[in-house]
């Protein structure tokens, strides 16, 4: 038996390919599988436009698990008849004034450096694309390789595909605690008994730290970093865009189904998840400003959600120290987006033991070994550097 802490997104694709590798699998959920940052999220799958500095490393898996979507979303269908609305149109960025268009062309100069794949547009251009955009609107970035997809019916069709191969899944019930026996992890303590397990899976996104029975060494370092969200009803029929569009600190995503998300907040806020008024002003004024149209929408919802953040902001998969207790959490702003390449090397390892080579970065002995590497000494004054 394997057991997963937590059912969204990750632990619920883990448990797909397991179980239908013919394992034996059940997944441990708190509160209600996908309900929780797996279905906050605005289901971007946009590697280029949210590359950032600093994260070089986490480019090739992002790329690795973009390129992996579109058979995903298909074997899902196949599974379940679930079309999970996987779009294809891209996605734009747009400048709004002088100063936004600089900071634009100089992360287009970046993104190019990397060898990605973005056009620049001029604002005629980005509006010939998407009529209702601003006319303040003086450039933009255009990349055709960044999608998305309906995060929220992802999570119902990887629950019915994950059910349908013979997991378990258990909603409503709280990990009290990692079972250790001789130095493995060898189960779970749940309030009505144990469950034994081979391996123990750690998937449960910003809850991932406070599981009890864990050796503080291997507490995985994420946290809840908290966005608000709302989404629009666009007009049946005339919808106000079709790529995804970022605006300065705004993003709007279409679905199929005539929505219209706008994201997100970023709040170090613990583990509170109240709508602000500030936090809705924010969101439709800056809306407002790149896609004027949503002013006369009707608002369907309101939400907030708590991203898993890792204290270098990549994913924390793969083995650790303690033989049986195994990661898959800390997936930041992409979690959604790396569903698949999580549940690829997070279940090769569960199957065969082995660590693939693109893994390797994201173990969580990583952090270990920054914290024990040696603090350099600060040369002394008049010594040369
Ligand atoms: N990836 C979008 C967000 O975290 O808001």
């Amino acid at each position: 038996m394997i057991v997963i802490v937590g059912g969204g997104i990750c632990g619920l694709a883990i448990g797909w390919r397991l179980a239908a590798a013919g394992r034996q699998v059940t997944i441990i959920e708190r509160g209600e599988a996908g309900r929780a940052a797996t279905w906050a999220a605005a289901g971007m799958l946009a590697p280029h436009v949210e590359a950032e500095h600093g994260e070089e490393a986490l480019l090739p898996l992002a790329l690795e698990s973009r390129a992996m979507w579109g058979e995903f979303a298909g074997d899902l269908k196949r599974a379940t008849g679930v079309d999970v609305d996987y779009r294809t149109e891209g996605t734009l960025v747009v400048a709004l004034d002088r100063d936004d268009r600089e900071r634009l062309e100089h992360r287009h100069q970046y993104l190019r450096s990397l060898g990605l794949d973005i056009e620049w547009l001029t604002g005629y251009q980005a509006r010939d694309r998407e009529p209702h955009l601003a006319r303040a609107v003086t450039g933009a970035m255009m990349s055709p390789l960044d999608q998305s997809v309906d995060n929220r019916l992802v999570a119902g069709a990887l629950r019915r595909a994950f059910t349908a191969a013979g997991g378990i899944l258990r909603e409503n019930t709280e990990v009290l605690s990692v079972v250790t026996r001789a130095g493995r992890a060898s189960g779970v303590a749940l309030a009505d008994g144990e469950i034994a397990a081979e391996a123990v899976v750690i998937a449960a996104g910003a809850w991932s730290r406070n599981i009890g029975g864990l050796p503080d060494e291997l507490r995985p370092p994420v946290r809840p970093l908290k966005g608000q969200m709302m989404s629009l009803r666009m007009a049946e029929g005339a919808p106000l865009i079709s790529h995804v569009v970022w605006g300065p600190d705004i993003y709007l995503v279409p679905r199929g189904d005539g929505r219209l998300i706008l994201g997100a907040t970023v709040e170090e806020m613990g583990f509170d998840t109240t709508l602000t008024a500030g936090g809705m002003y924010d969101l439709l004024r800056h809306g407002w400003e790149t896609l004027p149209g949503i002013y006369d929408l009707p608002v369907v919802e309101t939400w907030a959600g708590l991203r898993p953040a890792s204290r270098d902001d990549a994913p924390i998969l793969g083995p650790t120290a303690m033989a049986g207790l195994v990661m898959a959490t800390g997936h930041h702003r992409n979690g959604i987006l790396l569903a698949p390449v999580t549940a690829k090397y997070v279940g090769h390892y569960l199957l065969t033991g082995e660590v693939m080579e693109p893994m390797k970065p994201f173990l969580l002995s990583r952090f270990a070994a920054v914290t024990e590497r040696p603090v350099p000494l600060p040369a002394a004054v008049g010594e040369a550097p």
